[in-house]
Parts: C-alpha cells; structure tokens; sequence
C-alpha cells in the first residue's frame, strides 16, 4: 500500500472526536501498509461516564468511521474485524487495507471540519430533505437508528430533560474535577499537551470567560452552588437546548462494547453529515451515558436527587424520541445554524508504523 494514502488515512482517522478529547486511541499501522491496528488506552479516561470503556469505545467507533470513509476515498479496500482477540478488550479492531478505485465520498471534507460548536445557535428551519440526508446516514449500519425532533413543542420538552448533565457536572466533585483536568487553558498548554479542551471551545460568552478560571476550585463551587451557580449552567443547557433548530438522538441495538463501538461509528455518520448540511452540532453524550449507568444499576454513590434526575430523562426520552426502551441511547445532539469561525481542538500524530 501507498505510503502517503495510509497516512492521510491516519490523519483522517485522528480527527475523531472522543470525551473531553483524551483520544483513548493507540493507532499501529503495519509494515507492509496494509494492516491499522487500533488499541484502546483505559488509562486516558477514567471519568465517571466512561464506565466498561463505554465513552471510549464510541471514540473508537468514529475512528473507524472516519478510516472507512477517508480509505474509500482515497482509493483503498478497508475491511475491519471489531475485537479479533477475545482475550484482549483493548485490541479494538484490526483494519485491513488493499487497493482499491477511489470513490469521492463528501463526508471525508468533513471530517476536517467537523467539530463541537456549544455556542448558541440560530433556530432556522429543516428541510425535509436534510433530515431525510440525517436519517440515511446511518443505514449502512444495521443496528444504529437515527430520531430527529424539529417541532417547536417537542424541543422545548426535551430541552427540560436534556438539561441536567451539565449541572451534575457542578454537584458533583469527581466529574467536576475531571472536566477541568482536561480544559487547557493558554496556547502552551494547548501546544504542549495537544488534548484536552482549549477554554475557547467551551462556549463561553466574555463575561463567563472572566469568571471560569474560578470555577475550577471544588471550594468554590460549592460555595457559588449555595447562590445557583449549578442551576444556573443547567438553564444554560436549557437554553441552548430550545433555540436549536433540531434535537436529535442516536441510539443501538445492544450494551455491549460492539454496540459502543457502532453507535460510535452512527455518531460520527451523523455528525459529518450534518456537517455537510452546514449545521453546527454539540453532542449531549453525557447524559445518554448515564442513563446507560442507571439502566445497569450502577450509579453508585450518586444522590437521590441526581438519580431521580437520570431517572426522569431515563423515562422520557425514549418517550419523546420515539425509541424503543429496548435501545441503547447512545449521543443525543442539537443542531442549528452559526457563522462563526471556531477555535478548535488539537490532535496527537504519534502513529507507530510510519
Ligand atoms: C463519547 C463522547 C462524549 C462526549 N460528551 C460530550 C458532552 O456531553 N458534551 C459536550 O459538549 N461534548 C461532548 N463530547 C465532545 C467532545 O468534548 C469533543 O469531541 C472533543 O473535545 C474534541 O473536540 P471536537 O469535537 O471539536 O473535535 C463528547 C464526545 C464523545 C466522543
């Protein structure tokens, strides 16, 4: 194989976007180019949401997506086998290569500039025809579906469940901790890590920014959390969550690490797709995975008041988009217009092999 296609294939496959942007991934490419072996790295995030790897393995999906879209692409065959060592959970898939005739797939631009927008967005209309181009994305995987909300009526009822993730994160000491490990907050930081989240992508307006290097103190918090401070960044999901033009919820067949890894793979469809539409995206991912912790019985240590919040949006968002309770949610989104350029996050190019 062709050395330079396999590494704009690698870099292709980088770009994927995983929690927090730890990029849980080992990429290994084989001598001969024809072989990506790709390794998970459970050390990279061991946050609260990514219990059984679940938050990796999603990563995992889109790194994969985007090797199958850039190969086809640029003229290669890829075929992948998920998990080819049973007896090791890490070895996520191994890729195989050959050559092939190139296919221009729109999606691959887009995997360049794709990325997480949790600005506030501009409620324009949908056209039929760009939810129809959402749902198809995903048909080339059996187990993964798409549900899309545009009625005014129904956002403005998912937007009071989707809402309180994001002030969990405040209440709670572990994730809060976590969440601020990985926010890089200076153009060294940003440089020497190439993970994380710069302070840019975070959504903030001028005022928030002033404010936010405070909040990474648990004292602090706690003591703001007496005056609001968690409700009030959960209204700020809320709000963002009901001037979109579209919410939308991926969901799969299955809990298991394969399933993780698909809804991945669907993720990452929809995502470019909605890309390619012109649409900015936030994932809502922490939530889903959450009530994927609940429905296993495994929010352990979690306040009777956060699990009655799990629990509620456990219930009704299956309800609300029109999923089988059978389903795994696997990332809930909002969609709508910006025009912004936006600040974006950094990518390790460390591939072993080339
Ligand atoms: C499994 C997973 C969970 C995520 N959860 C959230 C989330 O709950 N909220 C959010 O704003 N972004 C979430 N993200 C987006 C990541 O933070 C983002 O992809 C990463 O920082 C890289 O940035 P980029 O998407 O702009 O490339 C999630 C991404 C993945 C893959």
């Amino acid at each position: 194989m062709n050395k330079e296609i396999t590494k704009n294939i690698l870099e292709a496959a980088v770009m994927a976007p995983s929690g927090d942007n730890v990029q849980p991934w080992d990429i290994r490419m084989s001598e001969n180019f024809r072989q990506i072996d790709l390794y998970n790295l459970p050390d990279k995030d061991n946050s609260y949401y990514n219990y059984q790897q679940a938050a990796s393995y999603i990563a995992h999906g889109a790194v994969i997506e985007n090797i199958l879209i850039a190969a086809g692409h640029l003229g290669c065959h890829a075929e992948y086998q998920l998990f080819p060592d049973a007896t090791d959970d890490t070895y996520v898939a191994s890729i195989t290569l050959s050559p092939a005739e190139a296919q221009a797939d729109p999606l691959y631009s887009a995997i360049f500039e794709r990325c997480t927008d949790r600005f506030q967005y501009k409620r324009t209309e949908v056209t039929n025809e760009v939810l129809e181009a959402l749902s198809n994305s995903v048909k080339n995987i059996d187990t993964a579906s798409v549900s899309l909300v545009n009625q005014k009526d129904k956002i403005n009822q998912l937007a009071n469940e989707l809402m309180v993730n994001d002030r969990i994160v405040f209440e709670r000491k572990d994730i809060h901790a976590f969440l601020f490990d990985k926010i890089r907050w200076n153009k060294k930081q940003i440089e020497e890590t190439k993970d994380g989240m710069p302070i840019g992508v975070l959504g903030l307006s001028f005022i928030e920014k002033m404010a936010f290097p405070l909040f990474r103190f648990w004292w602090y918090v706690k003591t703001a959390n007496v005056f609001g401070l968690s409700k009030i960044i959960g209204l700020k999901c809320w709000w963002s969550c009901r001037n979109t033009s579209l919410l939308g919820m991926i969901s799969i067949q299955g809990n298991d690490k394969v399933a993780f890894v698909q809804g991945g793979r669907a993720m990452q469809r929809v995502w470019l797709e909605t890309t390619v539409q012109g649409f900015a995206m936030q994932p809502i991912i922490g939530l889903t995975l959450l009530i994927n912790r609940l429905k296993q019985d495994k929010l352990d240590d979690f306040s009777e008041k956060h699990r009655q919040f799990v629990s509620r949006a456990a219930e009704s968002l299956p309800e609300l988009f029109g999923v089988s309770e059978q389903e795994t949610l696997t990332m809930g989104f909002r969609a709508g217009s910006v025009k912004k350029e936006r600040v974006r996050t950094q990518r390790r190019n460390d591939f072993k092999g080339l």
